[in-house]
């Protein structure tokens, strides 16, 4: 039989909160009292990234990770984030609202697979996205995130071979980018993969004058058709300098919150999935609620913990990401 914790619907929250508490302000000053800094990714619900203290994508979000000088680091994001910012800043103590906010890109590289898959090729650089786990870093040369892949690759010589996991999808854009031939681990983001290029045509003859915005995790059927393709900080600063009005935007939907903030007088659509579901919210990070930030921040729980023989390994390949980064000025 399955336990309550298994089965316990996704805005739970353990502990009884007093309706009567302004959460915003309890956040507020528990971040004043503890020395807290709220890290959240565009993906997350909007009030959440309203209350946050830096919203971003995963590089923003590592880099402000590797330098803040907050003694907590609560992290509005899914698990891989919040490792990163625990082997970046070890000695912080790192929260994440909601323990079960995985990713199903992470999940669809097992380490112990990717460590066989490695071996395979003995003579090949590894580039891991970083939507993967601590120890697959671990295993890793550098890490990229969307905003850096393409020059991440393009940074090394171009004979060097390259294994690069776990997104098949990015992979495929970074190799038809650069013209390199990467070896791909088979993985993708259940989110990114459900768009369906017919009901975006549909949807394109309804608005002729809408850009479609795509993120890299998509399949190449979608990219094919986008006007701009890049991370989610990418796609929120075109939208916002482009003179277009109307954006069909083929991402997770928790960055249409800030694209509609910055932009109040421009249309911003979701790209349909292929089915009737919600599939463009991430159920995993739409697992944090503002009950559990709030919570984590009261309890200083769940915190994030990662072996230290894994952080000492995985923290080479993010700096390695950092340097480059800011050598291009990323
Ligand atoms: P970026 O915000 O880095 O574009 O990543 C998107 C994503 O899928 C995070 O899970
Ligand atoms: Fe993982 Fe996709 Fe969710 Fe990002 S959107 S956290 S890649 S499942």
């Amino acid at each position: 039989m399955d336990t309550f914790d298994e089965i316990k619907p996704k805005g739970f929250v353990d502990e009884e909160i007093d309706p009567r508490l302004d959460l915003f302000a309890e956040i507020d000053r528990l971040k004043k009292e503890k020395n807290a800094v709220i890290l959240a990714h565009y993906y997350q619900d909007g009030d959440i990234q309203d209350i946050a203290d830096y919203i971003g994508d995963s590089l923003g979000l590592s880099q402000q990770a590797a330098k803040t000088e907050a003694d907590i680091i609560v992290f509005a994001g899914v698990h891989f984030m919040a490792e990163t910012a625990k082997i970046l800043s070890p000695t912080k103590k790192v929260l994440l609202p909601d323990l079960k906010a995985g990713c199903s890109l992470a999940d669809s590289c097992p380490p112990h697979l990717f460590k066989k898959f490695k071996e395979q090729y003995p003579d090949h650089l590894v580039i891991t996205y970083v939507n993967c786990t601590a120890e697959l870093k671990a295993m890793s040369d550098i890490v990229c995130t969307s905003s850096n892949a393409v020059q991440i690759v393009e940074s090394l010589p171009k004979e060097q071979k390259i294994i690069f996991g776990p997104d098949k999808n990015l992979g495929a854009y970074v190799a038809k980018k650069t013209g390199r031939d990467l070896v791909l681990w088979n993985g993708a983001c259940m989110v990114h993969e459900i768009f369906s290029r017919e009901k975006i045509t549909k949807l394109k003859e309804r608005y002729p004058k809408a850009k479609l915005l795509a993120h890299p995790e998509c399949e190449d059927v979608i990219l094919e058709m986008a006007d701009y393709i890049g991370s989610t900080t990418g796609l929120l600063k075109y939208s916002s300098k482009n003179e277009a009005t109307e954006f069909i935007v083929a991402t997770e939907s928790g960055i249409l919150h800030q694209m509609q903030k910055e932009n109040p007088g421009k249309t911003f659509i979701p790209a349909p999935p292929n089915n009737n579901c919600a599939c463009n919210d991430c159920p995993h990070m739409k697992l944090n609620t503002l009950e559990k930030l709030y919570l984590c921040m009261k309890n200083e729980s769940p915190e994030i913990f990662v072996p230290q023989d894994i952080i000492v390994k995985a923290v080479k390949p993010i700096e390695r990401m950092l340097q480059i980064s800011a050598q291009l000025g990323l």
